[in-house]
């Protein structure tokens, strides 16, 4: 089964963000050298996709600019012989075969962004991939989709990426049960968008990586609003188990939900320190900063 394109969908306020979101889109904050969007859009072209689909609102077109070619700017670069800094400006605009925009008018929830971008999407299966969320496969080299997209064509099935969390974070997720089938894989039985502690058997987690069967498209048209009196994608994935089934994921590696300031702060520790080329020197003045007294930890 071949996956060519992805869902992203970046019109929501970012109200966990502010005030850094409050001008500039959420997904265009920096994390060490790069916009959160790069990171998720290179986690998308890893799995084989080549095409994104970006559910926006106004003010949301920097994201746009961002994936597509600057020939001022590159010819600036090329001219100043700057040529490691163009490579990586044009990497932006070569990841993608094509970029479409839906707009999406109201805020209606991430049920109704999802079903914004049914007649681009068409008949096909297609991912959708959370705009917060930066996914590293860490010691063993396997991120995110990839893992998904290998186990839809297994499965030949919609597949969502789940991790466990804590007991009494339950109710900030859409959190899933299922029987395990095979190591970390599971034919789910019962999902739940943002249960109230203690009410789910599950700590299984929806993570913001999907890999769905167009028929979610026809659940999502009469999807009513649920939690938060928005209009769930979890609610519709529940009809669409009952259709046609699914399969929840256990995901690898590290997840970094950007959208928190803490994790963000996280996200750019770990990626700095992986990719900067003065990392010794980074830990070290990380380490006196820990030290300094001004910070007074006890550590
Ligand atoms: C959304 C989904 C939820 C999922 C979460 C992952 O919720 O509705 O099922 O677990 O993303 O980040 P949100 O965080 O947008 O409220």
């Amino acid at each position: 089964m071949q996956i060519k394109k992805v869902v992203i969908p970046v019109a929501g306020w970012g109200t966990r963000s502010l005030p850094a979101s409050k001008s500039v889109p959420k997904a265009m904050l920096s994390v060490y050298d790069r916009p959160v969007i790069h990171y998720i859009a290179a986690e998308a072209v890893q799995a084989g996709i080549d095409q994104a689909v970006f559910i926006t609102s106004r003010g949301k077109s920097a994201i746009e600019d961002y994936f597509d070619y600057d020939p001022e700017l590159e010819a600036l670069l090329e001219k100043k012989g700057k040529t490691e800094m163009l490579a990586k400006v044009r990497e932006a605009s070569t990841m993608f075969t094509s970029v479409t925009s839906v707009r999406q008018r109201e805020q209606l929830g991430l049920g109704h962004a999802v079903f914004c971008a049914r007649r681009a999407v068409n008949c096909e299966p297609f991912a959708v991939m959370l705009g917060d969320d930066i996914m590293d496969g860490g010691e063993n080299g396997k991120s995110g989709l990839p893992q998904l997209v290998e186990a839809a064509s297994r499965y030949k099935k919609s597949v969502i990426g789940v991790m466990e969390v804590p007991e009494d974070h339950v109710n900030r997720y859409g959190i899933v049960e299922g029987e395990e089938i095979a190591p970390g894989e599971y034919r789910v039985t019962k999902l739940v968008e943002k249960p109230a502690v203690g009410t789910v058997k599950s700590r299984l987690a929806i993570v913001g990586r999907y890999v769905l069967m167009p028929g979610i498209f026809h659940c999502l048209e009469h999807t009513k609003a649920g939690s938060g009196g928005e209009i769930q994608l979890t609610d519709a994935l529940s009809e669409l188990n009952e259709r046609e089934g699914m399969i929840a994921v256990k995901m690898q590696g590290l997840r970094f939900d950007t959208g928190n300031p803490d994790d963000w702060m996280l996200a750019n520790l770990f990626f700095s320190l992986r990719e900067s080329p003065q990392r010794e020197k980074l830990l070290e003045q990380m380490r006196k900063l820990v030290r300094s007294k001004s910070l007074n930890l006890s550590c």
